[in-house]
């Protein structure tokens, strides 16, 4: 106890023993034994550069950046030679048992205000189907089709992880083998005001925050997944966040695409869909792949068109990525500076105790939480392969309560996909100008995942049921 003490005296975080001598015998076993997991001098390194720094500009030379290239979409992908070869490359990864999904759900969702993980939010218009249902049930149709286990590695936080494993169990792993559901928590930094001092959050804790999604590569390592996933012959991960619905888990175009450009980590893109779109944006610097956040790409940059009036930076980031195993664990494990992932400030509003020993929940930010971006893996990635994706199969996030990216637009996206399908079956959905349909219609993965999977179960219907509100299709 008193090296410790000595060692945080000597960082200038003696006051988190301020009220160690009123605390009983575990309590004070507590707090040292989160004491010992911080990491003082890293802690001090982010307080000089993202704390007490004046300049808070991302550092981009921005004259040097150039938009990143990527393998467009083509007018019809299952015709499309690459794109074919592509899928019969990535096709046979699967069925050969080497891809494994990967969600990243150890976020706190604060601007949606859910008082559980987010992973436990109905999203579905008919069946109200939690996200973790939809993905679940993705993964399992993937499972069947391809005849092959597919193992979903599900990432939480200290402050979820117990609320999600119960979900899980109570649902029976909604028809997934338990087996193949591997739980990890990510690890914790821990925040500090905006003095740089660490935040008591109780007389006997500080307070210790998710490291951000960038966290799962060593978070991987450290938990024993890498390993696991290695020993089930594991060579890829689909990588994807838990507010996305509509993401395409298990996309053998997508894998193969990574797999025939030998990379390290793949990405898709979507068009942005105007030009201020708060995506990030692929990029290249300096002779590597990057993102580069919309809030730190200057607004001239993010319209610049080019001589056909196209957008130059239009690759915008929607956090879907494949990783090679292997790569999470070079960089997971590293202890070399230029292999790990940089740390990133965010400012919160961070639960703490005052001068006189009192709770109190701050109103506004008045503290800095560190976190790490998955994102930042590219530059460090061999042969980093981006492909287009078509925005209503792929992304629609459930971000914010209300307005964009809400549940509201999400279910609107969900509909709309879906009406699509019914239209390549030769079925008139009737839909508003935004081409959502008026009645709530839904399709289970389990039923279909893709278009030419939904056309083909469809056919096979007889009789078929009729296509009102509330239909439901299983
Ligand atoms: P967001 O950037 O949307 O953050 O996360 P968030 O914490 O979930 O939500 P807000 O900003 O408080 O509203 C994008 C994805 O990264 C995961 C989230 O769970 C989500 O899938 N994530 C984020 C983590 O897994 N860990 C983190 O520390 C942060």
């Amino acid at each position: 106890m008193n090296t410790l003490k000595e060692k945080f005296d000597k960082a200038g975080q003696g006051h988190v023993f301020k009220y160690f001598d009123t605390l009983d015998n575990p309590q004070q076993d507590a707090l040292l034994g989160q004491l010992e997991s911080v990491d003082l001098d890293e802690l001090n390194h982010l307080n000089e550069t993202l704390v007490f720094a004046k300049n808070a500009d991302a550092g981009i030379d921005f004259a040097k950046l150039t938009p990143a290239p990527y393998i467009p979409l083509p007018a019809d992908k299952t015709t499309d030679a690459k794109w074919q070869e592509a899928k019969k490359v990535g096709e046979a990864a699967i069925k050969a048992g080497k891809v494994a999904a990967f969600v990243v759900a150890g976020g706190q969702g604060t601007r949606l205000g859910f008082n559980a993980p987010k992973g436990l939010y109905k999203v579905t218009p008919v069946k109200q189907k939690s996200l973790f249902q939809v993905f679940a049930e993705k993964i399992l149709s993937a499972s069947r089709k391809y005849g092959v286990r597919i193992p979903w590695i599900v990432m939480t936080s200290h402050i979820n992880n117990d609320a999600t494993v119960a979900f899980f169990e109570e649902n029976n792993f909604f028809g997934l083998d338990k087996n193949d559901v591997i739980f990890f928590k990510q690890g914790l930094m821990p925040a500090v005001d905006l003095n740089g001092k660490i935040i008591l959050e109780s007389k006997g804790k500080i307070a210790m925050t998710p490291d951000g999604h960038g966290g799962c590569l060593r978070g991987m390592v450290r938990s024993g997944a890498v390993a696991e996933l290695k020993k089930r012959g594991i060579e890829c991960v689909s990588y994807f966040q838990v507010d996305n619905p509509l993401v395409d888990i298990i996309d053998p175009y997508f894998v193969g695409f990574h797999l025939m450009g030998k990379s390290d980590m793949s990405s898709k893109m979507i068009a942005k869909a105007y030009p201020l779109e708060k995506v990030g944006h692929f990029c290249m610097l300096d002779g590597k792949l990057t993102v580069v956040e919309y809030s730190d790409l200057p607004a001239e940059y993010q319209e610049q068109t080019d001589e056909n009036g196209k957008l130059k930076f239009i690759a915008g980031s929607v956090a879907i990525h494949i990783l090679d195993v292997a790569f999470i664990e070079r960089l997971g494990s590293s202890t070399n500076a230029a292999d790990r992932l940089p740390f990133h400030r965010a400012n919160k509003k961070i639960p703490f105790v005052d001068e006189n020993g009192n709770q109190q929940k701050p109103e506004k930010p008045n503290g800095v939480k560190f976190e790490m971006f998955v994102f930042d893996a590219l530059p460090m990635a061999k042969n980093p392969v981006i492909i287009e994706g078509f925005r209503g199969d792929e992304f629609s996030p459930v971000k914010n309560a209300e307005g964009l990216d809400s549940p509201l637009t999400c279910k609107n996206h969900q509909k709309a996909q879906w009406a699509r399908w019914f239209a390549a079956a030769g079925v008139n959905v009737d839909t508003d100008k935004n081409a959502v349909p008026s009645i709530d219609i839904e399709v289970s993965p389990l039923f279909a995942s893709n278009q030419t999977d939904f056309v083909e179960a469809w056919n096979k219907l007889d009789p078929k049921p009729a296509v009102k509100n509330g239909l439901y299709l299983a």
